[in-house]
This record gives structure tokens, C-alpha cells and sequence, in this order.
């Protein structure tokens, strides 16, 4: 028997889900750390670009197909043409390796709540050993990995709209106000507009090739492109919903976030007189420093700002298990609950490989490839897949849907208008794929670790071959 297919309840909550899936560790924990690399408001510019041209085009595009087929990432692809299938099962791939990693992240900044009025603030100095001591630990760090887990499966397991919509809508607003708090905090302290200076005047010395891969893999990060994220949670719609205007707003509000999050972190750096290059501890160490000199108020905005640090998390990755539910629910007629429980047995323990591959196992790396595997997770989707992703959705898109069909589509059969639409479908086509393709060269002229992109594109090759049959 068909069941019909879950849909949103409304246009609001559609839209704070699916900005709680492009808001995440993408924004605050890792856009900031990147910018603090990559010299600042040149990174910012440049992954402006690429967020607004290349980002919100395919986003525009995913929630189109989504919508049509009424198919997850991998359903979607296929019900148009099985030579395209393997597309989607590089998205479910992707979204078990994000899934890798990402709670791990979660289940730090799910302690860091507690650790925040615990005594961490009590001792600056230590503040940078305790995060070494805390993620390299073998058990501790898994424990809360599991608890963010728990949440995850408890949300996802009630289904789209009583799980997912319903969380969404309370957790985003509330986290809009958490991130300002904070935020107008630093900007009251004085020497505040050094860091806001560093965020908004480019220098361009900082920027490579690789300085260019990395805004873009991060724009396609932040936004959940290019793994059938979006595809998934466009399938969802209802027939009547206006998709340019919600793929707009989306892209608005995560960019919203990411700067945020920069004006949360920077004017209260520089305050302190501290380092911006500090790379992924930066949340973590960096942060926790900061709020330790505040006196009083310091505990009350690290509990707020690991509150928010979690539901942002939160919110990205119920959508990363989404994407593989739905899969199993569509293709393989699984009930949910099934699908939810197994996903995430099989994700958890993908986590325990990455976290311990930060601990007992960091002295180890893959063979050949000299990462342990929170790093090969993360790199080969920052890097590699979602990019590609983006890159085969948009020829997908492009070349094997109508045009008819895709306005269609994105003017509810004539209801609405999109006088974007040329402008658009032209980006999608040729813009993008040109761009994603100039980036890969670049990137890969300038890059830290050769084979493991070779690697990534091997997998990708493999699964062109075997994977028509899922
Ligand atoms: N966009 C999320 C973030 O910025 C991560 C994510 C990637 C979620 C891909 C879903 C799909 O943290």
C-alpha cells in the first residue's frame, strides 16, 4: 500500500527547516575559522560570490527537482534516467561521511553547554590543553556524541512535520536571538572595530587556488548543496509553495548567520587582543578565552553561545539523516522508524572512527592517503563531493530536464511568475558547471593533499559503474 508522502504544514516552517539545515557548524564553527585562515574579508567576498551566483542557483534548482519527481536525493534522479542515479547515491554517501563527523562536533559543543558553568572559565591558560585533553579522550567525547545522536533520532524518528518543521520553528528563532546576544556583547567592548575591520576590509595577500576551494566547498557546506539535501526537503512541498522566493530567503538567512557569527567571534578576539588564524579550535579555545576575561557575564554568553552552537548543529543534522531515511522510506520501502534507528547506528559508528582518530588513533593515518578519518571525512565532502554534487545536479537540471518542465515547475504551472527565469536557467547550465570546473583545476593545482582528491574521484568513478542497481 502507497502511503502519501509527508508534506510540510506551512510555507514558515518549510523555510526554518530548511534554513536549519543550511545554519549549522558550517556557520559558526567553521566559516569563522576559515576566514580567520584565509585573511579575512577577502575570503568573505569571495565566498559572497559564489554563494549568491553559484549557491543560491542550485539551491533554487534542488527544491525544483525535489518538488517534481516527489523523490529524495536518490529517487529523484533515477525516476528521470537510471544512468543518473548514481548522482544520488553519491549525495547518500555524502551524507553518511558528513554524518561521520558532524556529531562528533555536536557532541563537543553539547558539552561545552555544561563545561561553560563548570569551572572551564575559571582558568584561561587551560582552556586550550582541556579541549586537547577533552576530544582526545577515548570514551568521554563518544558519550555526548551519542547523547547529540539521541536527539537527532528522537526528532527525526516523529517524521517531516512533527519532527523536523516542528523542532525547526522553535530552535531557529530561538537561535537568532542566542547569536545576537552574543554578538552586541562584543561589539560593546572597546577595541570592538578592529574585528569588525578584519571581517569587512579585504586583504587579498592571503588569498590562493586553494583559498578559492575553499569558499567554494564551504558555500556548498553551508547552504547543504550538492548531496540531495535540498532535493529531499524540496519533496516535501506542497504543489502550491513559491520555490524562487524560498530558496532566496534561505540563502539570505544562512548568509545571515555566517556573518553573524563573525561579528559573535571577532570584535571580542581582537578585544582580547587574540590570534584570528587559529583554525578549528577556534570555537573551542579561542572562544572559551575570550568569555573567561569577561568576568561575571562570561559563563551566562558561553552557555548561551554552546546552546546555540547545538542547536545549530542540531537543526543541520537531522537533515543530513533525513536524506538517508528518505532514501531507504522511498527506494526500499523501510518504515521510518526502521530506517531512523539504523542510519543511526551505522553514523555513530562512523563517529567513533572519526573521534577516535582525534585521540588513541591520531598518530595513524589511511594508508596513502596521511589523514586520520575525521579529516577524510570532512575533507572529501568539503572538498570533493559537494562540489561535484552541485556540479552533476546542475548538468542534471541543465541538460536532461526540459526547460518547459522547469518553468513549469518553478511558476506552479502558470499560478506565479519567475521573471528570473532566463537568467537563472543560464546560470544553471553553463555557470556553473564553467565556475564548479575552473575552482576544481585551481584547487587542484594548489592542493595540501593530492591523493585524497584522487581518491574522492575515484569513489565518484566507481560509483558511475556500480551503482545503478540502489
Ligand atoms: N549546512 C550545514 C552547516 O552549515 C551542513 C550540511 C551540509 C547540512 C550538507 C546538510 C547537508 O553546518
Amino acid at each position: 500500500m502507497e502511503t502519501k508522502r509527508e508534506q510540510w504544514g506551512t510555507r514558515f516552517g518549510f523555510i526554518m527547516a530548511a534554513a536549519g539545515s543550511a545554519v549549522g557548524l558550517g556557520n559558526i564553527w567553521r566559516f569563522p575559522y576559515l576566514t580567520g585562515a584565509n585573511g579575512g574579508g577577502a575570503f568573505i567576498l569571495i565566498y559572497l560570490g559564489f554563494i549568491f551566483l553559484i549557491g543560491s542557483t542550485v539551491m533554487l534548482a534542488e527544491f525544483t527537482v525535489g518538488r517534481m519527481t516527489q523523490k529524495a536525493a536518490v529517487g529523484a534522479y533515477k525516476s528521470v534516467s537510471r544512468n543518473w542515479t548514481f548522482a544520488g547515491v553519491m549525495g547518500v554517501l555524502s551524507a553518511f561521511l558528513i554524518m561521520g563527523f558532524y556529531p562528533v562536533v555536536g557532541g563537543w559543543a553539547t558539552a561545552y553547554i555544561l563545561k561553560s558553568v563548570t569551572g572551564l572559565l575559571s582558568d584561561s591558560a587551560a582552556i586550550g590543553d582541556a579541549f586537547g585533553a577533552f576530544i582526545s579522550a577515548p570514551i568521554q567525547p563518544l558519550l555526548w556524541t551519542v547523547l547529540f545522536m539521541l536527539f537527532n533520532i528522537f526528532i527525526v524518528i516523529r517524521g517531516v512535520g512533527k519532527g523536523i518543521e516542528m523542532a525547526s520553528k522553535v530552535l531557529m528563532p530561538l537561535l537568532i536571538i542566542l547569536l545576537l546576544s552574543v554578538a552586541g556583547y562584543g561589539l560593546t567592548l572597546p577595541g570592538a572595530q578592529e574585528g569588525i575591520r578584519f571581517l569587512f576590509v579585504p586583504d587579498f595577500s592571503a588569498v590562493t587556488g586553494n583559498t578559492f576551494l575553499s569558499a567554494l566547498g564551504q558555500a556548498f557546506f553551508s547552504l547543504s548543496l550538492g548531496m540531495g539535501c535540498m532535493v529531499t526537503y524540496g519533496s516535501y512541498l506542497p504543489k502550491d509553495s513559491k520555490l524562487p522566493s524560498s530558496a532566496g530567503v534561505v540563502t539570505v538567512m544562512d548568509t545571515f548567520f555566517a556573518i553573524l557569527a563573525g561579528v559573535a567571534i571577532f570584535p571580542a578576539l581582537f578585544a582580547f587582543g587574540m590570534e584570528p588564524a587559529v583554525g578549528p579550535g577556534l570555537v573551542f579555545v579561542v572562544v572559551p578565552q575570550i568569555f573567561a576575561r569577561m568576568g561575571f557575564i562570561g559563563p551566562v554568553l558561553s552557555l548561551v553561545f554552546f546552546v546555540a552552537l547545538m542547536i545549530a548543529a542540531l537543526t543541520s543534522s537531522v537533515s543530513l539523516l533525513e536524506v538517508v531515511v528518505a532514501y531507504l522510506m522511498d527506494e526500499k520501502k523501510w518504515q521510518r522508524s526502521k530506517a531512523v534507528i539504523a542510519t543511526g547506528l551505522v553514523m555513530l559508528v562512523l563517529c567513533s572512527l572519526a573521534s577516535l582518530s582525534l585521540g588513541i588513533w591520531s598518530g595513524w593515518t589511511i594508508p596513502g592517503l596521511g589523514v586520520g578519518f575525521f579529516d577524510f571525512f570532512d575533507i572529501l565532502t568539503d572538498k570533493v563531493f559537494l562540489a561535484i554534487g552541485g556540479l552533476f545536479l546542475a548538468v542534471f537540471a541543465g541538460f536532461q530536464l526540459k526547460k518547459e518542465d522547469l518553468y513549469r515547475e518553478l511558476t506552479n504551472h502558470g499560478e506565479t511568475t519567475f521573471p528570473l527565469f532566463d537568467a537563472w536557467y543560464f546560470l544553471l547550465k553553463f555557470i556553473v558547471p564553467v565556475a564548479i570546473g575552473i575552482v576544481a583545476i585551481f584547487g587542484l593545482l594548489d592542493i595540501e593533499q593530492p591523493v585524497l582528491m584522487i581518491t574522492g574521484l575515484v569513489i565518484i568513478g566507481l560509483l558511475a559503474l556500480f551503482s545503478k542497481k540502489l
